[in-house]
């Protein structure tokens, strides 16, 4: 069916392909309750991205394609991960699940042909963050772990509250919560979330700062 057919620009219908292709792929690689997960990160990823006025296109395909690896054996994320040069740390040697980020933007990239920096860094970003990540990571970040499956625990409800209304703060109090359940879990902690809520909790200090200095000035 040609493009002119469905009334849909060129671009849009390969996008509504990607999708199909994506959505087939991960029927085969991926079970049926990982798939709704990904489906409403997706959406939120849309959501928070239209609040922030930043591509919803790009945080659609990134929240779409952000757990391609999740079910990948750690001795494949670890083989993929050593030959595509990703750096192997102490954590993520003991603890190869949290390579399935990086894994998944390798996936998106050889797979579905996905050249997009800031998609590909997105969809690596959403487990652990990273200092000074864009926007568009920061709201596959908040989506991943705020969706509605997550739970509607008083923590998250504050969360999915605060997510429209302050990326930066918002991030760092999501760092926080992920942080803390670890600990609950006596779990391995990798420092990279350390790192990203750190960053993050600066940014947001000091935005509230300048905030309330020109209200001062005003
Ligand atoms: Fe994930
Ligand atoms: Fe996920």
């Amino acid at each position: 069916m040609k493009a002119e057919e469905l009334s849909i620009k060129p671009e849009k219908l390969d996008l509504v392909q990607l999708k199909e292709r994506v959505l087939k792929w991960l029927s085969v690689h991926v079970p049926t309750s990982r798939i709704r997960h990904i489906l409403r990160v997706e959406k939120m990823s849309e959501e928070l991205a239209s609040y922030y006025g930043i591509n919803q296109e790009k945080a659609k395909l990134a929240g779409l394609m952000h757990d391609l690896a999740k079910y990948f054996s750690p001795e494949s994320l670890l083989q993929i991960s050593k030959s595509e040069g990703l750096e192997i740390d102490s954590v993520l040697a003991v603890y190869p699940h949290l390579l399935h980020a990086d894994v998944s933007a390798v996936v998106a990239k050889k797979e579905f042909g996905i050249e997009d920096e800031e998609i590909l860094a997105a969809i690596a970003n959403h487990t652990l963050g990273c200092p000074g990540m864009n926007q568009l990571s920061c709201v596959v970040f908040l989506a991943d772990t705020l969706e509605p499956g997550r739970g509607k625990t008083p923590d998250l409800e504050d969360l999915r509250q605060l997510a429209p209304k302050n990326l930066y703060q918002a991030v760092w109090l999501t760092s926080d919560y992920t942080i803390k359940h670890l600990l609950g879990l006596h779990s391995l902690i990798h420092p990279r979330i350390l790192l990203t809520r750190n960053w993050f909790m600066e940014k947001a200090k000091k935005e509230l700062h300048e905030h309330k200095s020109k209200q001062t000035i005003n």
